[in-house]
């Protein structure tokens, strides 16, 4: 009989899809212990905007959140979210940096490193893979999954086949909008794991609500672990929902080690909190929906809440559909890169810029330049010529790995983070957030002055 794992991601992805990252340790770590014991295969709990919410605000030392859930979590593998040479930042940072930071977040307790590029550039994932690796940690790679006009079956699986190539030690499909259907899924999960011994894990999103139909096939197909989220965190720009698939594939006949019971239990516990951030109104109802449009724009849950920030704060609401309408224009202009972070926000904010200005590539942001430049690696179809001479002058595109020709960060890194660092890392955290790690710094010696442990007492 087929075995299927559970990744629980209502500490990650759900916290970073519905409510902007903002549950706080203190919040879920009453549940901690029962999650242990459920019979995951991870816990999804930390990377991706978690740690920048952190310290950004939540005044908490994302090192900390991890040391704390690891000293409850002790025997289920504790996942993370890692953006290659993007580490948790939105640029690229020399391979020193990136090598520390793989090296202390094993060492803080992460077991399990999922790393992505946005463009699928290979060469921003070595570093990071390779040190994964050698920390003894599982290096789930992951390919960040799109359609456009140069995306294909086959280029999956050769894409696929040179990760494995890499030293990869799990695979993963990353569909970050919720795009991939039951049909794509069931195609391109055959065709890997006829190729491929390695565990293959799928992440999807419930956006457009092909989700469930959508895991459904992978785990037909041959999907070892699939990303389910608690079902009071579940659906629209969350993930599927565990329960619900737990009580369907079970029934269907796939062994798995989750526990129904212990699986409620922890929906439960999660059930108030959500009904707290609905009533704060940081958690929309909007997004708990189903947008079939995301099938067209493609754009992550996370790129979405930004789009409406930058058109807000410059009273555009009433020019969002034609923003919506320009993001798959300047996606192509750029040669189809996936939409998810770093290369969602710099594209959306330029589409923004674009209809907002009235003139298409007017002002072209310092980020969408970077990737001209090839800062960010190689795109995966062909740039429109006329937007790159409009942007670089006659400057050639760089064609090498970028991190090649960046500066070691580390020792300048130590030198720079200033008397209130303690530690390797709090450098990390300066490296990444420069200012908001030195606000956060300041911060802690005025909490550590005032009160007890403080992830507990505080309040909102
Ligand atoms: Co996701």
């Amino acid at each position: 009989m087929q075995k299927v794992q559970f990744t629980e991601t209502v500490l990650r992805d759900a916290n970073q899809s519905l409510i902007a990252t903002r549950l706080p340790y203190y919040k879920f770590a009453p549940i901690l212990e029962t999650m242990d014991d459920a019979g995951y295969y991870s816990l999804e709990c930390w990377g991706g905007a978690t740690f920048d919410t952190c310290l950004r605000y939540l005044d908490e030392d994302p090192w900390e959140r991890l040391r704390n859930i690891r000293a409850t979590v002790k025997n289920t593998r504790l996942q993370m979210l890692l953006r290659g040479q993007n580490i948790l930042g939105y640029k690229h940072y020399p391979d020193d940096v990136v090598k520390t930071f793989v090296e202390r977040s094993v060492a803080n307790g992460i077991d399990v490193i999922r790393i992505f590029d946005a463009l699928n550039d290979l060469r921003n994932l070595d570093s990071a893979v390779t040190e994964t690796v050698r920390n003894k940690a599982v290096a789930q790679v992951a390919v960040a999954y799109t359609t456009s006009p140069v995306h294909s079956l086959e280029n999956y699986v050769r894409l696929i086949k040179r990760i494995e190539e890499m030293g990869a030690t799990e695979l993963c499909i990353k569909d970050m909008a919720g795009v991939m259907s039951p049909s794509e899924a069931y195609n391109l999960v055959r065709a890997v794991k006829s190729e491929s011994k390695l565990r293959l894990n799928l992440h999807t999103h419930c956006t457009t609500g092909l989700a469930y139909m959508t895991l459904l096939k992978a785990v037909e197909a041959g999907a070892d672990i699939i990303d389910t989220c608690v079902s009071c965190f579940s659906g629209g720009t969350s993930q599927a929902s565990t329960n619900t698939l737990l009580y369907a594939l079970t029934q269907l006949g796939c062994e798995t080690d989750l526990k129904a019971d212990k699986a409620k239990e922890i929906n439960d516990f999660f059930k108030p909190i959500q009904a707290e951030y609905i009533a704060s109104g940081l958690l929309d109802p909007k997004v708990m929906g189903t947008d079939a449009d995301a099938l067209v724009y493609q754009i992550p849950g996370g790129m979405l809440s930004n789009l409406v920030s930058q058109l807000k704060s410059v009273n555009a609401m009433d020019r969002f559909d034609e923003v919506l309408a320009e993001v798959p224009r300047v996606r192509r202009d750029l040669g189809y890169p996936p939409l998810v972070t770093p290369s969602s926000q710099f594209v959306g904010a330029q589409a923004a810029q674009n209809v907002i200005s009235g003139e298409r590539y007017k002002q072209i942001s310092k980020e969408v330049k970077g990737y001209l430049k090839g800062e960010y690696g190689t795109p995966p179809g062909i740039v429109n010529p006329e937007l790159i001479s409009k942007a670089l002058g006659g400057e050639l595109p760089f064609t090498g790995r970028f991190a090649d020709i960046l500066e070691p960060g580390m020792e300048r890194g130590k030198l720079n983070a200033g008397p209130l660092a303690r530690s390797v890392e709090d450098v990390l955290s300066y490296i990444i957030f420069p200012q908001i790690a030195l606000d956060y710094f300041a911060k802690r010696e005025e909490i550590e002055k005032n009160v007890v442990p403080y992830n507990i007492t505080r309040k909102e």
